[in-house]
């Protein structure tokens, strides 16, 4: 019966300290200050995308507070308090989740209880998650208490729609907003896991998850489950495609790479593979606008690569794919991908939607050398003019005045592609 026992990846490192939470460094050290100086508000927000860790922070935030071996503002992740907190079973925190509690029966009964002393800590907390769902009259309910809770209690909402909370209640909480973790983070968080249970992932998997989660943490726990579950502990970057259907990164930069040079062979092939294959077409397209993104931002940072969320070995090639499409090029790319992602799943006939948008995508790269050749013709127009009247440099191809006519010509064409 040993898999009945099997705590799954996110459960099992839900992160007991405050140095454990990846990716919220600007949370962890507003949070540390109120706590190490006493001054913690009486209510939070904490807001953000999925399983960014708003519900683990809104535990660590009550073991902080009634943990009585706290070092710093770190709870100590030991003692019995902090045990059942971080497990959901302190008697001192009651933990509601509004989607399945939303009535205004279901608050007063849980805030009937607010005068209580707390049991073993200092304070009673109250985390209400996916707040968003209270009805109104459930949050009128809630709004009298947050305003004047009794010294003993503490109120940590958490929500991922920030927008359907009613302005009153926002303004009586401290708000906190998580942030998507970074790929680079992801990728950390997942080899420091894969090490503590001794698996051994295969070149580039751990990336490749990343990729997928959209900086969800606790997907990408979800997704390793998934591989380890099917594959055992030392899945490849093979099975990660068979498993989610999904076409690798490095595949996908190869392909871009061969229609940033005009291949359109290349981009006839790749739909076939794809559609032979029976992958997610939809997924595969994803990744490729996910990919294009990444190659805007490498377009628009000119060389700099400070910040840059992607593999050190990577760049090289991408700023490489990046400078042939061009950064009008690139926008073009991303809309012709996008678009066709959207029309995909509706297209009477998804393959040829797909070659089709390829097959562009293989010109664009041809009309950026118009981009080129347009400069090529500034750079001549610039030419000094002591050069053009010196006969020799007269004779030379591109270096004279262009005519009235030429110039019209160039300035035209210029505003079609929006060159400079
Ligand atoms: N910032 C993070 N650092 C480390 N682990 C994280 C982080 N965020 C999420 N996780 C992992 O994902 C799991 C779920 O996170 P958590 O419950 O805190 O997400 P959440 O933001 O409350 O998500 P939801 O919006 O779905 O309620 C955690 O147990 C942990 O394993
Ligand atoms: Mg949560
Ligand atoms: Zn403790």
């Amino acid at each position: 019966m040993a898999e009945l026992a099997y705590t799954v990846l996110a459960r099992k490192y839900r992160p007991r300290t405050f140095a454990d939470l990846v990716g919220q460094p600007h949370i962890v050290t507003a949070l540390s200050n109120a706590i190490t100086t006493n001054r913690v508000a009486q209510a939070f927000l904490l807001t953000g995308s999925r399983g960014t860790g708003k519900t683990t922070t809104a535990r660590l935030l009550a073991s902080a507070l009634n943990c009585p071996n706290r070092k710093g503002a770190e709870p100590c992740g030991e003692c019995a308090s902090c045990v059942d907190i971080t497990n959901g079973e302190d008697l001192d925190v009651t933990e509601m989740d509004a989607a399945s509690n939303s009535r205004v029966d279901d608050i007063r009964d849980r805030l009937a209880s607010v005068e209580t002393r707390p049991a073993r800590g200092r304070y009673r907390v109250f985390i209400i998650d996916e707040v968003h769902m209270l009805s109104t009259s459930a949050f009128n309910a809630l709004l009298k208490t947050v305003e004047e809770p009794p010294p003993h209690v503490k109120f940590i909402l958490a929500t991922t729609n920030p927008e359907k909370i009613p302005e009153t209640i926002l303004s009586r909480c401290q708000r906190y907003d998580f942030r998507r973790v970074t790929m680079n983070e992801i990728v950390t968080r997942l080899e420091e896991i894969c090490a503590a249970e001794q698996a051994t992932p295969g070149d580039g998997l751990l990336r490749a998850v990343a990729e997928l989660v959209e900086g969800g943490m606790r997907d990408a726990l979800s997704r390793l489950d998934q591989l380890f579950a099917f594959c055992g502990l030392a899945p490849k970057l093979e099975d990660a495609e068979r498993v989610f259907g999904l076409v690798s990164r490095p595949k996908l930069l190869t392909l871009l790479e061969a229609l940033a040079a005009g291949d359109a062979k290349a981009g006839i092939l790749f739909a076939e593979e794809v559609f032979d294959s029976g992958k997610d077409v939809a997924e595969v397209l994803a990744s490729l606008v996910s990919l294009t993104r990444t190659l805007l931002m490498v377009a628009a940072s000119g060389g700099d690569s400070v910040g840059l969320d992607v593999p050190a070995d990577e760049l090289p090639r991408l700023k490489t794919v990046a400078d042939r499409f061009g950064i009008h090029g690139l926008v073009y790319v991303a809309e012709l991908l996008t678009d066709c992602r959207n029309r995909v799943r509706r297209a009477a006939f998804p393959r040829v939607v797909v070659e089709t948008t390829l097959v562009k995508l293989a010109l664009v790269g041809r009309l950026e050398s118009l981009e080129n050749l347009l400069s090529r013709l500034d750079s001549a127009a610039d030419a000094p003019a002591a050069r053009v009247e010196s006969p020799a440099a007269a004779d030379a191809p591109g270096k004279r005045d262009l005519s009235d006519s030429e110039q019209a010509a160039v300035d035209a064409l210029k505003r079609k592609f929006g060159a400079r």
